[in-house]
């Protein structure tokens, strides 16, 4: 049998507290860390995490079980419980088990690294935002962002990750649009599965959120996302159905909204119809914080674990399973599947011991997945690359563009490094400046900086300049949506102005969505950074100077405007309604406003093909600097069907290029004209060309049929579709399936 070695970290720090400890909790630790269960059987790691986890809960008192079940509360939410000492600074822990070795879990927040750690005087790797992991279409890259973000928990004390975000961008306006992966399930859910399956891989708990349709920020705890069964399956839930097949999250975060009537952590439909019986979710749930409102409802609706503190799920929970409104089955229920999680994440086996973060390697890694994730819109005259050494004087323009690049904020904001402690809701710059990194990629140009406070002076440099490179942003942060689409602080009048005075001027966005360009026709290039992390500046130099040949796609559509968005007006509160804070903790709570999302199945492009609305930039496009020839597409029916097809790259540079594949149903079954189904991010050197494959899964091709509550697959005749963007598809071919 396996030594258990999973005592000791917790007994020292619990021991070293316990010194300054009023005597009755001292009493309380000490008696907790009875270590008789250092030969037990359930740390025979051959056992399955189901088994481990039913012996484990055979041994424990109604108390333990309770404890097992809530949070204990979080940084600034409310007054400091007693055993505030116990936690590690982030968002939430749940107590442990010491006398059965089973550990606390120690929480953070990690959309695109380690939340907070200026404030507990540690350190974290800022990776580009979600948004532009998903902008990579490469799972390997999505892999290697899991694995740094779980490395980084655990150097930091935590094992359990609060991220993974992949509610789909149906509204992107939503404030949090920057942590999720984009508007397709397809993309989405594979992307956030390999991001949870290599983070996992760490021994973290991993977690996927928000469950379900949390789709926009305005009014987010009382608003009611009112959709049908079959529309949802197809889209938002689709995304986290494939993103749990594939990532085995250990844990999954449902959300603060209601859906058709009930709030997500209190709806039977998602958390036990859908979640744990259709889809099999062996672990558990966890409500967002201050999104439990009730005890007995909650419960027997399949909600596991409320955070951040115990308002239903504590004393009020023991005395409803004293009293049998909670059957003490139904407490097992929950109670195993947060054992089996820590089981099967490892937390047990493989204690978290704090160490010091790879700094470099970890700007390495935040570098070349920006790299992989920047995406190249616009490219009149092959401005781009740059070539340095034909350039003499460069006007950088933008503000903070001197200094730094902005990063999205609320809860998934991570500190700078060397920074401060950062506020829940302002402009964070990370310290990575372009003005710097074009200057060290063309050493013997003049690079001059404008804020851009002023455009008339900004035009004037950027006339005397051979090219103007603007860097734009637009801020987005959780608990707010953007009030439309525009570049804020009058940036839309400043890229006129520069461009006016100078043809070669170039824009760099910095954004968490989608944004509009009224000026689209009058500047030469336009770059789409994200937000990009750490290293973003060197990243973007790397593409303008043609050291990277750009190779990401959008995984969002960009609009002409706001007004052809399926809800043009952004649903909000109406005036005198509760408010989130009110409604948050109390039993009272209820939904106050319905959003109706009545485009259903059509979000984002299958919107914007159904509708037959141009747009912008449509979804999956992105250029490169060399280009790409589709031919020989051959279809072939099967369990799964599949793709196959030859890729060239016709020019001269080497290059990945995103192969998309797109199926339209059969008319019968009445869905939006087509929908990605699959896609391959191919390497190719220049002059190269390559057979490709790609296999279809089954249900990227069925629709979901609510009168017999299942997927099927509608036979009739197909069509595949593949090319290099949602709107670019040479190639087609029609076959029939059964
Ligand atoms: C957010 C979650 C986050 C939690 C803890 C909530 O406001 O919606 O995404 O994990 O806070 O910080």
């Amino acid at each position: 049998m396996n030594k258990p070695h999973c005592l000791r970290p917790f007994l020292v720090a619990a021991l070293g507290f316990a010194t300054l400890l009023p005597a009755a909790l001292a009493h309380h630790l000490h008696n907790q860390s009875d270590t008789e269960e250092l030969s037990s059987p359930w740390m025979n790691k051959n056992l399955s995490p189901g088994e481990r986890a039913d012996m484990v809960l055979q041994q424990m008192t109604l108390d333990e079980k309770i404890d097992l079940m809530h949070g204990n509360g979080m940084p600034g939410w409310g007054a400091p419980r007693p055993n505030a000492y116990l936690g590690n600074g982030g968002a939430g822990f749940v107590l442990g088990i010491p006398r059965l070795g089973i550990p606390i879990i120690q929480m953070s927040d990690a959309a695109y690294g380690v939340r907070n750690s200026a404030e507990n005087g540690r350190y974290s790797t800022a990776l580009p935002s979600n948004l532009a992991s998903a902008a990579s279409w490469d799972p390997h890259a999505a892999c290697e962002y899991g694995a740094l973000i779980g490395r980084e928990l655990r150097a930091q004390g935590y094992n359990m990750s609060l991220g993974g975000g992949v509610n789909l961008t149906r509204e992107p306006r939503n404030g949090r649009t920057f942590e999720y992966m984009g508007e397709d399930p397809v993309l989405a859910g594979t992307m956030v599965g390999n991001r949870i399956r290599c983070e996992q891989a760490q021994h973290v708990i991993g977690d996927i959120k928000h469950y379900a349709l949390n789709d926009q920020e305005s009014g987010r705890g009382e608003v009611d996302s009112i959709i049908s069964k079959r529309a949802m399956r197809e889209s938002d839930l689709l995304a986290f159905q494939i993103g749990i097949q594939v990532g085995d999250p250990a844990a999954v975060m449902c959300s603060y909204n209601a859906v058709n009537g009930d709030f997500a952590c209190e709806n039977k439909y998602l958390l036990t119809d859908v979640l744990k019986k259709d889809w099999k979710f062996k672990g558990f749930v966890l409500s967002d914080w201050g999104g439990t409102h009730s005890t007995v409802k909650a419960s027997a609706a399949g909600l596991d674990n409320e955070q951040p503190m115990d308002d239903f799920y504590g004393a009020k929970l023991k005395e409803a399973v004293q009293s049998g409104k909670v059957p003490m089955s139904e407490l097992d229920d929950h109670v195993r599947r947060i054992l089996r999680s820590e089981f099967a994440a490892g937390i047990v086996d493989y204690p978290v011991q704090k160490s010091v973060v790879n700094v470099d390697k970890g700007f390495a890694i935040s570098r070349t997945i920006a790299e992989q994730s920047t995406v190249l819109l616009k490219n009149n005259g092959d401005i781009l690359p740059l070539d340095a050494a034909r350039l003499h004087s460069i006007a950088i323009i933008g503000p903070h563009a001197d200094f730094g690049m902005i990063s999205g904020g609320g809860s998934a904001q991570v500190d700078p490094e060397g920074g401060r402690p950062t506020p829940w809701h302002a402009q964070v710059w990370f310290p990575t400046s372009p003005l710097k990194a074009v200057e060290a990629q063309a050493p013997q140009a003049s690079v001059q900086f404008d804020s851009g406070a002023n455009p008339a002076s900004a035009a004037a440099l950027a006339r005397r300049s051979d090219v103007a490179i603007i860097f734009a942003y637009q801020w987005e942060s959780e608990g707010m949506d953007l009030p439309s689409l525009s570049l804020p602080d009058n940036q839309d009048a400043l890229i006129e102005q520069v461009a006016a005075a100078n043809p070669h001027t170039i824009v760099v966005l910095e954004s968490g969505t989608a944004v509009t360009m009224p000026w689209l026709n009058k500047v030469a290039g336009v770059v789409e950074a994200w937000y990009a992390g750490s290293k973003g500046a060197d990243a973007v130099a790397d593409i303008l100077f043609g050291k990277v040949n750009p190779s990401a796609k959008l995984p969002m559509t960009f609009p002409l405007s706001v007004a052809d968005l399926p809800h043009p007006h952004l649903v909000t509160p109406p005036p005198g309604t509760q408010g989130t804070a009110a409604v948050m903790r109390t039993g009272e709570a209820r939904p106050t406003f319905a959003v109706h999302y009545d485009e259903g199945l059509k979000v984002g492009y299958k919107w914007y093909d159904a509708e037959k609305r141009p747009v912008l930039f449509p979804f999956g496009f992105g250029l490169s600097y060399t280009t790409y020839n589709y031919s020989g597409l051959k279809v072939q029916p099967g369990a799964e069907t599949s793709v196959t097809f030859t890729l060239k790259n016709t020019g001269s540079r080497d290059g990945a290029e995103v192969a998309e594949v797109y199926a339209a149903l059969p008319a019968s079954a009445d869905e939006p004209p087509k929908r990605l189904v699959g896609w391959s991010k191919v390497p190719l050197k220049a002059g190269e060309s390559k057979q490709v494959t790609v296999t279809i899964d089954p249900l990227y091709l069925s629709i979901y049929n609510e009168a017999s509550d299942s997927w099927k697959l509608v036979p009739g005749s197909y069509t595949f579709m593949v090319g290099g963007s949602s709107q670019s598809l040479p190639l087609a071919k029609r076959i029939n399936l059964k």
